[in-house]
């Protein structure tokens, strides 16, 4: 399995996954692959520092990413509670109802109220200072062109940059601007996604950028076939969000047994594409409260960053319930695959030996 990104990175195969989890991205580091930490659950920049001091000490050596949220066009600065000004009462009762609705209990007083300031690019940038602390090998945006002072700053400090793409126009813009590698977020992925499907999106992000800029297909990959599929594509390697949800370094992050009943009984039909987790088209589980939103009467979402400004308190309370007919998570259609919980090693290995075993039938294939 090996690109011309292994040798850039220095790793053994070209498989990145973007997770929230310092212990699942390791995992996948001491792997062989690249593990990607996600930055926008910090709010607290001195806890991303303990952080990633941890992955340094924990990732053997191994050279690993982070991820920031930079959106264009929202506020560049604010807090939660000063955004929250913003808000229209009506969604604020809708959500109060809602949840009443669905039997979640509020939370014990004084808990869970701020919202996620990662959605801020004043938050967003200070993620990228304490991370050129440290010694990442690639920054990536999930949303947009990072600005370019950022960009050459982290090129300065000899790193890549990378930004999710959902249309070849978008890829080409992150080109101009001087983003190193595209990842072809496609349809099927959990998290903010685009319209096209990834089977379209990959080769036509692949000719629309040339030859010259590395591209990672995303967005259900979950399997070795998929992954040669996505070669085959023309990607130089892949980016995988949802897979990493269902492993035993995880529960580290999330002790929520809810969560994994919710995504283990899932079928690949069972998730929506909704503006209702941040304000920008996400793919979420389907559960009652996905429902909830998209029932008649039900209030537009807001934009981002309002709308997870608004719903934070929500997701808290949700989450702490651990109902998984509630539950409100980011999950991509691979989540019809997700069958059990196993180590992060053991994922690595599977999909290694799965794409091996699946370029050896094609060349059987195509020698019969
Ligand atoms: C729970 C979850 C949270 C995500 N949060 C982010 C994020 O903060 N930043 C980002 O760049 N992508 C985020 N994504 C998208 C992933 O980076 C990745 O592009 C996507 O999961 C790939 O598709 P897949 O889910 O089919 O593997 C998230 C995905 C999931 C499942």
């Amino acid at each position: 399995m090996r690109t011309p990104l292994c040798d850039a990175f220095g790793i053994d195969y070209p498989i990145f996954a973007f997770t929230p989890s310092e212990h699942v991205a390791a995992a996948v580091s001491r792997a062989g692959g690249l593990g990607v930490l996600g930055c926008v659950r910090f709010n607290d920049t001195d806890e991303l520092d303990r952080t990633l001091t941890w992955m340094d000490e924990n990732t053997d050596g191994k050279p690993y990413g982070v991820d920031v949220v930079m959106p264009m066009k929202i506020p560049t600065e604010g807090t939660s509670t000063d955004l929250s000004s913003y808000i229209p009462e009506e969604h604020k009762k809708f959500v109060d109802e809602t949840l009443l609705k669905l039997g979640v209990p509020p939370l014990p007083e004084g808990e869970g109220r701020e919202g996620v300031l990662g959605w801020l690019h004043s938050m967003a940038r200070s993620h990228v200072d304490v991370a050129l602390q440290h010694r990442p090998v690639l920054i990536a945006n999930a949303l947009g062109t990072p600005p370019n002072d950022v960009i050459e700053e982290c090129h300065a400090a000899g790193l890549k940059v990378a930004a999710l793409a959902g249309a070849p126009s978008h890829a080409q813009s992150h080109v101009a601007n001087g983003v190193d590698i595209i990842v072809a977020q496609g349809y099927e992925a959990g998290g903010h996604t685009g319209e096209i499907a990834s089977m379209v999106l990959t080769p036509d992000i692949v000719d629309a950028v040339g030859p010259d800029v590395p591209v990672l297909g995303a967005g259900g990959i979950g399997s070795g076939r998929q992954i040669a599929a996505s070669l085959a594509l023309g990607a130089h390697g892949v980016w995988t969000g949802s897979i990493w949800l269902g492993t035993e370094e995880y529960r580290n992050l999330s002790s929520n047994k809810g969560w994994e009943t919710a995504f283990l009984r899932a079928s690949s039909s069972d998730t929506v594409r909704t503006r209702i987790y941040t304000g920008k088209p996400a793919r979420l589980l389907k559960t009652k409260w996905t429902e909830a939103w998209a029932e008649e009467g039900a209030p537009a979402p807001l934009p981002m960053p309002l709308q997870n400004l608004l719903v934070a308190d929500a997701h808290n309370r949700i989450n702490a319930s651990g109902d998984p007919d509630v539950i409100s998570m980011p999950i991509g259609q691979i989540v019809g695959r997700m069958n059990e919980v196993r180590p992060v090693a053991e994922v690595m290995a599977d999909l290694i030996a799965e794409f091996e075993a699946t370029v050896k039938n094609l060349n059987g294939i195509a020698g019969f």
